[in-house]
C-alpha cells in the first residue's frame, strides 16, 4: 500500500520555504493584498533555516562617507570573475538599502558603535566596512524579526514539517516556445505531511520557491541538514532551466571538526576582517603567496589557497591566529565563535584556531529574471536556490541575504500585477502511489546519502580535472539508477526524496564542472587552468 493522498487544498500563494527569502516575500503580500491567502511550508520547523546560521551579516552601502554604489558594484563584479549580470548587480546593491531599513523597521536589531551609527564590519573581496550584523548571529536575529512579523498578518497560513516533493506542473504541447515561457506552466505541489505521513495536494495561483541551498551534497558543509536543494531538483525534473552550477563556494574557515559534526561550525570572515590572520600549523604567514589582500582576499582564492597549503604540508587543517586581537572588541563581535572555541578548549585569545574548507554556498540554481521568474510559468524563485545572475563565478561574502530581500521584493510587485489573472487549476490528479511498498532497508538511503558525500568531496571539491568528474559522473549514474528504482517502488520518506535531490544536485554540479573547460572563479580544474576571453554561462 503506498502513501495516502488525504486531501486537496487551495491557496492563493504557495511558498516553498520559510527562510529570509520565502518569508520576506509572504509579509510583503500579505500587506499589499489581505484578501489572499499566503501559504508558507517548511520542511522542519521555522527556526531551520541557512538563514538561521549566517553570522557576518548583510552588506549595503550605509555610510556614504566612506561608501558608494559604485563600490561595492565593483567588489560584487570582481568576486563574480567576469560573469555576473551587471544589470542584476545594479540592481540588488542599490535597492539594498532600502531593503536592509524595511528589516530594521519590522524590527531587526543591528550592532551599533558608541557614537550610535551602525558598526559596518568588513568581509573578503570588500574595499570598504559595509557590513551590518547583530554580533556574529545576524541570521539569527533577521530569522527571529521574520517569524514574528510574519504571525502579524491572519492571510500567512504557516506549515511547519510539510516537505514539498515535487511541483504540479504541465506541458502545454503546441503552445509557442520562447526562452522565458517554454509552455510550462505550475499550479503548486505536492507536499508529504510529515504529522501524518500523507500527500497533500496544494494547489495554488502562483507558487513561490525559497528551498536555500544545497551543502549537504558535501561531506563537510557549514549548511544545516535542510540544505539538499529540493527546490532545484524539482525545477529541473519538471524541465525548468537551471545555471551556473560548478560554482559552489567553500568558505575558507569552518572549525577542524575531526569528529564530523554535521553541519561543520563557522568561523565567520568577519573574524579576518577584524584583524585574524590564517598561519600555517607551523605558525608562518601565507596568503602573501597567493594575493595581495591577504587573508581577506575573496574566498575562492582563500579557500584554495588553504587546501593548497595542506596539500604541501600533509596537514589536516590550517590556523586562524586571533591572538593578537582585543579581547573585549572579540567578545562583544563574535561571543558565539568564541563560545564554541572555548566549548572545546581552544581559547581563541590564546591558542590559534584549527579551521578548514567547507562547502558553504550554492551560487548557481534555478535561472530566474529581473522579476524572479522562472523559466516555467506562475513559478517564482528567489534566494539561494536561484541563479540570479548577481554572483556569477563566485559569491561576495554577505550579499546572499541582500539578495534574498530585493527579489522577494521584486518578486511581490511582480506578482501584484499578475494574480488576478490567474484561476486555479483543476482536474489535478492525486499523487499516485500505487505499488509501492514500505522500504526494506532504510539503510540503504543512508549508506547512498555517505557514498554521494564521498563522491563529491573527493571528485567535485575545491580541486577539478576531468578524470576525477568522469569518475563522479560514472559513479552518480550508478547511485542514480539505484535510487530512482527504490523510489518508484517504496513509499516516499523525506529522506529518500532528499537523497533523491541530492544526486540529481551532484549530477547537476559536476555536469556543469564537466562543460566548462576554463577556470573561474570557484571552479577550478588542473586540465584547463586558463580563463576563456569570453564570458560564457552553463545552462543545464
Ligand atoms: P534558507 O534560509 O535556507 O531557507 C530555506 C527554507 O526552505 C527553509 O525553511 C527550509 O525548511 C525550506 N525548504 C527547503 N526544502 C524544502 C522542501 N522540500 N519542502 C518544504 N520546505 C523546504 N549570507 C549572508 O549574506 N551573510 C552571512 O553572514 C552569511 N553567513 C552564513 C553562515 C552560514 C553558516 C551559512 C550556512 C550561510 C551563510 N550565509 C550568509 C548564506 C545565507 O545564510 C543563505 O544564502 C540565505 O540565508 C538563504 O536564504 P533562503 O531564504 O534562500 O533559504
Ligand atoms: C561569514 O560570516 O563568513 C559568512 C558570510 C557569508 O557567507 O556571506
Amino acid at each position: 500500500m503506498g502513501n495516502k493522498n488525504s486531501k486537496t487544498n487551495n491557496t492563493d500563494i504557495l511558498v516553498i520555504g520559510a527562510g529570509v527569502a520565502g518569508l520576506s516575500f509572504a509579509i510583503r503580500m500579505a500587506e499589499k493584498r489581505p484578501d489572499l491567502t499566503i501559504t508558507v511550508i517548511t520542511k522542519t520547523t521555522e527556526k531551520e533555516s541557512n538563514t538561521s546560521y549566517a553570522q557576518g551579516g548583510v552588506a549595503a552601502v550605509w555610510d556614504h562617507d566612506i561608501d558608494n554604489y559604485k563600490k561595492h558594484i565593483e567588489d560584487t563584479l570582481d568576486a563574480g570573475d567576469g560573469i555576473c549580470d551587471e544589470e542584476v548587480v545594479e540592481v540588488v546593491v542599490k535597492e539594498g538599502p532600502e531593503r536592509v531599513r524595511e528589516i530594521i523597521e519590522w524590527g531587526a536589531r543591528f550592532d551599533k558603535n558608541k557614537e550610535g551609527d551602525y558598526d559596518l564590519g568588513r568581509e573578503g573581496g570588500h574595499s570598504e566596512n559595509r557590513i551590518l550584523h547583530y554580533k556574529d548571529i545576524t541570521g539569527w536575529e533577521i530569522q527571529r524579526t521574520l517569524n514574528e512579523k510574519s504571525r502579524q498578518y491572519p492571510n500567512i497560513k504557516f506549515y511547519e514539517h510539510h516537505f514539498a516533493v515535487d511541483l504540479i506542473t504541465q506541458h502545454h504541447l503546441g503552445k509557442i516556445v520562447t526562452k522565458n515561457t517554454p509552455g510550462i506552466e505550475c499550479y503548486g505541489a505536492y507536499v508529504f505531511n510529515k504529522n501524518n505521513k500523507e500527500i497533500e495536494t496544494l494547489l495554488a495561483r502562483v507558487t513561490v520557491l525559497a528551498t536555500g541551498g544545497a551543502g549537504q551534497v558535501y561531506r563537510s558543509t557549514t549548511n544545516p541538514v535542510i540544505a539538499t536543494g529540493d527546490g532545484i531538483a524539482m525545477v529541473y525534473r519538471a524541465k525548468g532551466r537551471v545555471s551556473n552550477m560548478e560554482f559552489i563556494q567553500f568558505h575558507p574557515t569552518s572549525l577542524y571538526n575531526p569528529t564530523g559534526d554535521n553541519p561543520a561550525f563557522l568561523v565567520s570572515e568577519a573574524v579576518r576582517g577584524f584583524g585574524a590572520v590564517l598561519r600555517t600549523v607551523d605558525g608562518k604567514e601565507f596568503m602573501q603567496k597567493y594575493d595581495e589582500r591577504l587573508s581577506l582576499a575573496p574566498r575562492d582564492i582563500v579557500a584554495r589557497a588553504i587546501d593548497n597549503e595542506m596539500k604541501l604540508h600533509g596537514d589536516e587543517y590550517e590556523y586562524l591566529d586571533c591572538t593578537h586581537l582585543d579581547k573585549d572588541g572579540f567578545l562583544n563581535h563574535f561571543p558565539n565563535i568564541y563560545n564554541k572555541c572555548k566549548s572545546i578548549g581552544i581559547d581563541p585569545m590564546t591558542d590559534y584556531i584549527p579551521v578548514v574548507p567547507a562547502c558553504h554556498y550554492t551560487c548557481g540554481g534555478v535561472d530566474v529574471d529581473l522579476s524572479g521568474k522562472t523559466t516555467i510559468n506562475r513559478l517564482y524563485a528567489a534566494g539561494e536556490c536561484t541563479s540570479s545572475g548577481l554572483h556569477g563565478a563566485n559569491r561576495l561574502a554577505s550579499n546572499s541575504l541582500l539578495e534574498g530581500l530585493v527579489y522577494a521584493d521584486r518578486i511581490h510587485k511582480d506578482i501584484l500585477n499578475c494574480i488576478d489573472g490567474y484561476q486555479f487549476k483543476e482536474g489535478i490528479p492525486d499523487w499516485n502511489a500505487e505499488g509501492t511498498t514500505e522500504p526494506k532497508e532504510m539503510v540503504l538511503i543512508t549508506q547512498s546519502h555517505k557514498e554521494l558525500k564521498e563522491i563529491m568531496s573527493y571528485y567535485v571539491g575545491i580541486v577539478r580535472s576531468d578524470v576525477r568528474l568522469k569518475r563522479a559522473l560514472d559513479r552518480l549514474d550508478l547511485l542514480f539508477m539505484e535510487t530512482e528504482n527504490l523510489y518508484a517502488n517504496t513509499i516516499i520518506s523525506p529522506q529518500l526524496c532528499e537523497l533523491r535531490n541530492l544526486i540529481t544536485i551532484g549530477y547537476l554540479i559536476a555536469k556543469s564542472a564537466e562543460l566548462r573547460k576554463e577556470s573561474r572563479g570557484l571552479h577550478f580544474t588542473t586540465d584547463h587552468p586558463d580563463k576563456f576571453d569570453y564570458k560564457e554561462i552553463i545552462y543545464l
